[in-house]
């Protein structure tokens, strides 16, 4: 078993909230059928979690290896994804697809809640590959951020009811499948699979870490505060040394609605009346903030999910924080504690990180999860290039009347109380190991009036890239920072930007391959994909860096009207992994159901029914590695 679930209280209450999950999660083991037990037996993953920790960079190319070894390609605009020559991009697996051996896609959105249960989610986002064998057969999990309900069924979000919020639900969360390279070096999907699994947005999910049972996080369906449903809006990832995955809740305000007037912790978090738009709150009490007050206090969090076990149940990680977590990524320090980022997504909030407080062999020995017990810091970025992670514990002279689980529980706060640098929306964090160097996307802040030495653009149009150095290690209290690039169109001396090579604003996905090439993805909102202040930047789009030279050259370029987002490669480097999501998105207002393609009609072209969020594989032509 890879979680050690050292907080686990049972809750056997039997109420009726759950007793859909339950009947819904047995049929799905009638569905796997008696195979089930057999085929375990027969995979390698399970048992074996230290042999299958994902890719992990090690800052060097192989020999006589270029980072930058392929030609850049123009901006675009089609509806395709562009790569450069002598590279191939195929489509793994597209929303509805089934994850398993179960029910196939219907173009028209007509599958049920219930198949959409055993069908890869909607729009998806980071993702990690755990290898099985090496490079050949593994798995790949992949968070669903979130839905479009007007492509999401046949006619849109009319009649809604309890089966549109289930089917809604059902199409967030997490996807793992099981992935086998063929011969002749395509991949494909393993059906059936016994670790294919659906998590949704009413799995059970134990609540663990400091704050686990504590009274704000009661509901009158879970009294013992330690077992909430589901995770919801699960933007990029993370993994651990240990073989888990970590799902992070982004935007989870936005699902629920509060009519009264709204608490000042719910307020600081975004939850109020209007919401995101979704309507789970008519056919779901738990999202109506007015009935279940507490609700909300139980979305935030990182979620670690064992991938090789899927009978697991998923844990919460409260000793993270809770925030508008974009994701959660892992760097061991020299002593084997753990060292986890995380970034909070939303215009002047800030940069948090984590350190365990033992290594993180040693804790697992004592039966202690290492994201269980540690210190939560937030980050401070001086204007002489210096910056510090504040404690947010209660021996902290700013906090002396915050309890540790007031802080968990409204971590914004007590980072506001501490004087954390507000930042231009954090998103993706990577790192790379030998230079004690980590990375993070700001992706871009329009509401920025008074710059900083981090934040130097008011308003910030085309976002920018942060990197911070350690001098021994990562657990250092303090660190030293420069901008790595400010993006925009280094052409245009309006922008000012300090891109070398091709130009690109609003990155978010950041991703440090095994060789040191570091990739970008960019979230232009669909409202200004190619225009206005993005005239001539063309679709979203992924681009490679070096890291030392700082050279960007654009790698590949999306469909209409998507987000790039989630990449990932197998550890020879030889795969990748990418996600596009939201192709054919309105780039303002509501997508029309009567006429799904107008937009894009992304992968399935002019026969398929509606665009579809998909993950495509990338090879190179010769076999090389991507980039090489
Ligand atoms: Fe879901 Fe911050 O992007
Ligand atoms: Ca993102
Ligand atoms: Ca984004």
């Amino acid at each position: 078993m890879a979680n050690v679930d050292d907080d686990f209280v049972s809750n056997h209450s039997d109420n009726e909230t759950f007793a859909y999950v339950v009947s819904a999660r047995l049929s799905r083991r009638s569905v796997v059928g008696g195979g089930l037990a057999a085929t375990i037996v027969a995979g390698a993953g399970v048992g074996s979690l230290l042999n299958a920790v994902p890719a992990q960079a090690r800052d060097k190319p192989g020999k006589g290896e270029h980072l930058l070894g392929f030609e850049g390609i123009p901006v675009s605009s089609t509806d395709a994804v562009v790569v450069p020559e002598g590279y191939t991009a195929r489509v793994l697996i597209a929303w509805g697809d089934p994850v398993s051996d179960g029910p196939e896609f219907k173009p028209d959105a007509s599958n049920t809640a219930f198949e959409q249960e055993w069908q890869w989610g909607m729009h998806n986002d980071g993702v990690v590959y755990f290898p099985i064998h090496g490079s050949a057969r593994g798995l790949l999990v992949q968070n669903n951020e979130y839905t479009d309900d007007v492509l999401l069924f046949p006619d849109g979000i009319a009649n809604w009811d309890e089966e549109k919020t289930q089917k809604s639900q059902a199409a967030h969360g997490v996807s793992i499948i099981e992935i086998t390279k063929q011969r002749g070096g395509q991949w494909r999907v393993v059906r059936p699979s016994p670790y294919a699994r659906r998590i949704t947005a009413y799995t059970p999910i134990r609540i663990g870490g400091p704050a686990a049972g504590d009274p704000r996080l009661v509901t009158s369906a879970d009294p013992t505060g330690r077992l909430a449903l589901g995770t919801i809006n699960n933007c990029a990832m993370g993994f651990t040394p240990w073989g888990t995955y970590l799902a992070c809740e982004e935007n989870f305000n936005g699902y629920f609605r509060r009519f009264g007037t709204p608490t000042a912790l719910e307020t600081r978090y975004g939850i109020n009346a209007s919401g995101a738009g979704y309507l789970w709150h008519t056919t779901d009490l738990r999202f109506s903030t007015d009935a279940e007050p507490n609700e909300p206090n139980r979305f935030g969090w990182v979620v670690e999910i064992d991938p090789f076990d899927p009978n697991s149940t998923p844990v919460k990680r409260t000793a993270l924080g809770r925030l508008k977590h974009e994701g959660a990524w892992v760097q061991e320090a020299r002593d084997g504690r753990v060292v986890v980022y995380t970034g909070d997504d939303q215009a002047n909030e800030y940069i948090y990180r984590y350190v365990s407080r033992l290594p993180w062999r040693r804790a697992r020995r004592l039966g202690i999860n290492p994201l269980n017990d540690g210190t939560l810091y937030v980050g401070k970025f001086n204007a002489d290039g210096t910056g510090v992670w504040l404690p947010l514990t209660p021996s902290n002279p700013a906090l002396t009347a915050w309890g540790l689980n007031d802080i968990l529980i409204n971590t914004r706060g007590a980072a506001d109380a501490v004087g954390a640098t507000k930042m231009d929306r954090p998103e993706w964090i990577d790192t790379f190991p030998d230079s004690l160097t980590a990375m993070a996307t700001l992706t871009n802040n329009s509401s920025r009036t008074l710059v900083d030495a981090a934040n130097p653009r008011a308003p910030n149009t085309y976002g920018h890239i942060i990197r911070w150095r350690y001098r021994f290690d990562f657990s250092e209290p303090t660190f030293v920072w420069d901008i790595f690039a400010l993006g925009g169109d280094p052409a245009n001396s309006g922008h000012g930007s300090t891109i070398i090579g091709d130009k690109f604003g609003s990155p978010d996905g950041l991703y440090v391959a095994p060789s040191g090439r570091l990739w970008i993805q960019t979230d232009v909102s669909g409202s200004t994909v190619n225009a206005g202040a993005y005239s001539g930047f063309g679709n979203n789009q992924m681009l490679c860096a070096d890291p030392d030279t700082r050279e960007i050259r654009r790698f590949l370029v999306g469909p209409n009207i998507c987000e790039v987002t989630g990449v990932f490669v197998t550890p020879d480097e030889r795969t990748m992994f990418v996600g596009i999501q939201h192709p054919g998105e309105a780039p303002s207002g509501a997508n029309d159901p009567a006429d799904p393609k107008r937009h894009s009609s992304w992968p399935d072209g002019p026969s398929g029914g509606r665009p579809r969020s998909a993950t495509i594989v990338i090879t190179k032509d010769d076999g090389g590695p991507i980039g090489s």
